[in-house]
């Protein structure tokens, strides 16, 4: 029997909905869904690799302990499936389930099932309940809250998608301990990001905990969760739809984390949060070559990533390098250009990221010369 969970709250009107974290949640995920929620037939969407864990079946269990009997869509695992194809057989096979408005989806994975399910909730039938257990660190920090949910086309990720906020976010960390490390260190850099937008002090902690996080000590892993799901939540409920730029906070070091990304072309090379390892370290870079922050907190901020395994030179990560003209050329297609200028979160130290500041490609063009740095 474990502790009570922690509970957050997502205050968003009548889309609001409550954050659990606490190990042994996905034994409890039966009754805290009954408790909330009336859905006429249940259906657990997750991927093969978790297939292969024990969470799938204790989760059915407890569905089935609350009066939930659910059957079980899996998907193929990795970025690919977040695809037409896959989503059409998806969402064939619920209808062919029997899907109607009542049904909810209980999504039990990384990110990508995560996204892709959400989206499935979003259209099927204009719109079904979904649950979110998210069971990666990124996924548990960042994706299944703040309701964005959606599929790649081939021109680019995240071209097509719905907001559509889940009715409940149950997370237990305990479903991390399958997680492989390299996964567990790239969602540590999510984390590290909360700490580097608005929190010296919770940077200051992972600077001494951040050890016993990766070394998923329930405590420190439960501490490190909330405090970035707080911030996550607070910056969700100001800017619901991403409209307002209080949310382009969330993009400290992605302009240069997409482009690293796009770059390794998505197959495992280079995972989303290793990528966000070198662009937080190039965010830092940039705002001291622009005179706003000290050289210093660049160090800190080096150091800490680096000492847990993450990448922060970019010429390091595959023999070539990057092209750095190639690099201006991904960041230019990001969404954030105006005026030939790209738009960047920028950092006056630790803790202190401000949105909105166009930079011109020629001060970024030596940031990106991995050669001669
Ligand atoms: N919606 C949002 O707001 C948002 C935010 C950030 C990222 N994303 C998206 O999230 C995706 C990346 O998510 P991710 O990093 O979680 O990747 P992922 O879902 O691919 O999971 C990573 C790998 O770990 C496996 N896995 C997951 N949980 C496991 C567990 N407990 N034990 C063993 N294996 C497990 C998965 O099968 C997969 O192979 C990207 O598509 C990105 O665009 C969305
Ligand atoms: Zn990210």
């Amino acid at each position: 029997v474990s502790a009570a969970p922690e509970r957050l709250r997502v205050a968003l009107g009548e889309r609001s909905y409550d954050i659990l974290v606490g190990p042994g949640l996905i034994d409890r995920a039966g009754e805290e869904i009954r408790a909330r929620l009336q859905p006429s037939r249940v259906v657990v969407v997750t991927d093969s690799h978790l297939a292969a864990t024990p969470f799938p079946d204790r989760l059915e269990a407890s569905l089935a302990a609350a009066g939930l009997a659910a059957r079980r869509e899996v998907v193929p695992p990795g970025e690919a499936s977040k695809s037409f194809s896959v989503l059409e057989r998806l969402l064939d096979a619920l209808i062919a389930g029997g899907a109607d408005r009542r049904t909810l989806l209980v999504v039990l994975g990384g990110g990508v099932v995560g996204d892709l399910a959400g989206f499935a909730a979003a259209i099927l039938l204009r719109g079904v309940d979904h649950v979110q257990l998210p069971t990666t660190l990124l996924a548990q920090v960042d994706s299944a809250i703040g309701g964005k949910t959606g599929i790649n086309t081939a021109r680019g990720k995240n071209l097509v998608g719905a907001f559509h906020q889940p009715r409940l976010v149950l997370i237990d960390p305990a479903t991390l301990d399958t997680l492989p490390a390299r996964e567990l260190r790239a969602g540590y850099a999510e984390v590290v990001k909360y700490g580097l937008i608005d929190d010296p002090a919770f940077f200051a902690w992972l600077e001494r905990e951040g050890g016993r996080v990766l070394a998923r000590d329930a405590d420190a892993l439960a501490r490190a969760i909330v405090t970035s799901l707080q911030a996550k939540a607070r910056v969700v409920e100001g800017d619901e739809r991403e409209t307002s730029g209080r949310r382009a906070l969330l993009n400290l070091g992605h302009t240069f984390a997409h482009a690293y990304e796009a770059e390794s072309g998505y197959d495992g090379g280079l995972l989303h949060g290793e990528a966000v390892a070198l662009g937080l370290v190039k965010a830092f870079e940039l705002s001291r070559r622009l005179g706003l922050c000290p050289q210093e907190h660049v160090a800190r901020v080096r150091d800490h990533l680096a000492s847990h395994g993450l990448p922060v030179e970019p010429g390091r990560v595959r023999p070539k390098g990057f092209d750095p003209d190639r690099l201006l050329a991904a960041m230019a297609r990001d969404k954030k250009v105006q005026d030939g200028r790209i738009n960047f979160v920028l950092v006056r130290g630790i803790g202190r990221a401000f949105a909105g500041t166009p930079v011109a490609a020629k001060v970024l063009r030596p940031l990106l010369d991995h050669a001669r740095a």
